[in-house]
């Protein structure tokens, strides 16, 4: 096991792994040895030696693309939608996933973010409450129990389940509520080497929720979701209180529009806004992040004098089963983001450094709608639906989402 281990390390250049190897006790060498033999090393080494691979708007042709305006929707087009979505919903046949595997860093909590508690109108309420809350609703609404799923990650896999635990799930049935973990990448310094942690293994860190289509398949969720006769899955954040979890209308667009893939945004406030926005790229459906969009994108007009690429992604995502399946299967691309990590040196002494030293690999989640010819997108009103808390002050933050909040109920 231990030759396997040298050698892979050997293979990508990574001696000053084998050194510290035989620095560590027995007990510590082979919990490295065995991350060494799981890591995808060839995968990150690959990555970095090839930074170009990256996603990358290039020479890719970027484009307007067209959505359903829930204002300019006909009475009856809307009931029609809406009806056709809560015969699916009330038929069992609709499930909730929640992405919580992020570590909300810019928000300063301590924890994972669904256990950050805001002090609504309605009371005080933790972010996974919101979510039950909505779920409950939903379930009396249509006399079922949608089963819910959520995505953590290693970080803080253990304590969403303490915490869930705990509170006893605010009361949603505990069977009906499972819990899987994304997947994960080493970080690589930008001198393309590996880093050892406090833990005195090598640094790994949750690679994006793009993750969550080969997670959901190979931790069993798409079995389980088949078993359960689950046809339609809604993909959202763990972050905004105002999202709306169950909702036929955009299921039934998405129905009767022949889509397998649907999504809702808002209109942008302002260009500079830092939200991803719906496109075609190469004439496929996606998004473009906001730190990815082209500058000379960001105020482009239309000759209605409306941004072109103005309508935000709210991450309020809807997919058939079959759509899911065919993602899982699929290789994402990956982003890269520089960033600041502290390590272990040779020596064993923590290294905080000044400057951003790593590389982190991360897939996002809508690359995948590129697999698709079209999607749905239904355009809905920002102060109805989206109130996210990202920053601990200022924009999106807990006391911009609490006013949002307080105005709807
Ligand atoms: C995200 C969207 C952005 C959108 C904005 C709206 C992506 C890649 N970006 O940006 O287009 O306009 O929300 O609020 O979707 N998460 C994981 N695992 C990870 C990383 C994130 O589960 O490894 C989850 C988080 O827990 C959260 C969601 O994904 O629920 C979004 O992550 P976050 O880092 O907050 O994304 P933003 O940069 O805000």
């Amino acid at each position: 096991m231990e030759e396997m281990a040298v050698e892979i390390l050997k293979k990508f250049n990574q001696e000053h792994i084998i050194d510290w190897m035989n620095k560590l006790n027995n007990e510590e060498k082979n919990k490295l040895v065995e991350q060494v033999l799981n890591l995808n090393i060839s995968q990150v080494v690959d990555l970095y030696n090839n930074l170009s691979k990256k996603f990358e708007i290039g020479d890719k042709k970027i484009e307007k693309i067209s959505v359903t305006d829930i204002d300019k929707l006909s009475k009856d087009d809307f009931e029609n939608h809406k009806n056709k979505g809560i015969e699916i919903i009330k038929n069992g046949k609709y499930a909730v996933v929640t992405m919580a595997g992020g570590q909300g860093t810019r928000l300063g909590h301590k924890g994972p973010k669904g256990t950050f508690k805001v002090d609504l109108k309605d009371g005080d309420k933790y972010l996974f409450q919101i979510i039950v809350e909505s779920l409950q609703k939903a379930n009396e609404r249509y006399g079922v129990i949608i089963p819910w799923y959520l995505m953590t990650s290693e970080e803080n896999n253990d304590q969403t389940l303490e915490f869930l635990e705990e509170h006893n799930y605010f009361g949603y049935p505990k069977e009906k509520v499972k819990l899987f973990k994304q997947g994960k990448a080493p970080l690589i310094s930008t001198e393309g080497k590996l880093l050892i942690g406090k833990d005195k293994l090598i640094k790994e860190a949750s690679d994006g929720n793009g993750s969550i289509y080969k997670s959901l398949k190979v931790d069993g969720m798409l079995d389980d979701m088949k078993n359960n006769n689950i046809e339609w899955i809604f993909v959202g954040g763990v972050d905004n209180i105002l999202l709306k979890i169950v909702d036929p209308l955009l299921v039934g667009i998405t129905v009767n529009q022949n889509n397998k893939i649907a999504s809702k945004s808002v209109v942008k406030t302002n260009p500079r806004e830092r939200a991803g926005v719906f496109c075609k790229i190469d004439g496929k459906p996606g998004i473009i992040e906001y730190s990815e969009l082209p500058e000379e994108m960001v105020e482009e007009v239309d000759e209605n004098g409306e941004l072109v690429f103005g309508d935000v992604n709210i991450l309020s995502h809807l997919y058939n089963i079959d759509a899911l399946g065919k993602m899982a299967d699929k290789v994402m691309p990956y982003h890269i983001a520089v960033k600041k990590s502290e390590y272990l040196d040779e020596n064993g002494n923590l290294v905080v450094p000044e400057d951003k030293n790593v590389y982190k690999f991360e897939s996002f989640i809508f690359d995948a709608f590129s697999n698709f010819d079209d999607i749905s997108i239904l355009r809905v009103k920002r102060e109805e639906e989206f109130a996210p808390i990202k920053n601990a002050e200022g924009n999106d933050s807990p006391e911009t989402a609490i006013k949002l909040y307080n105005a709807r109920i």
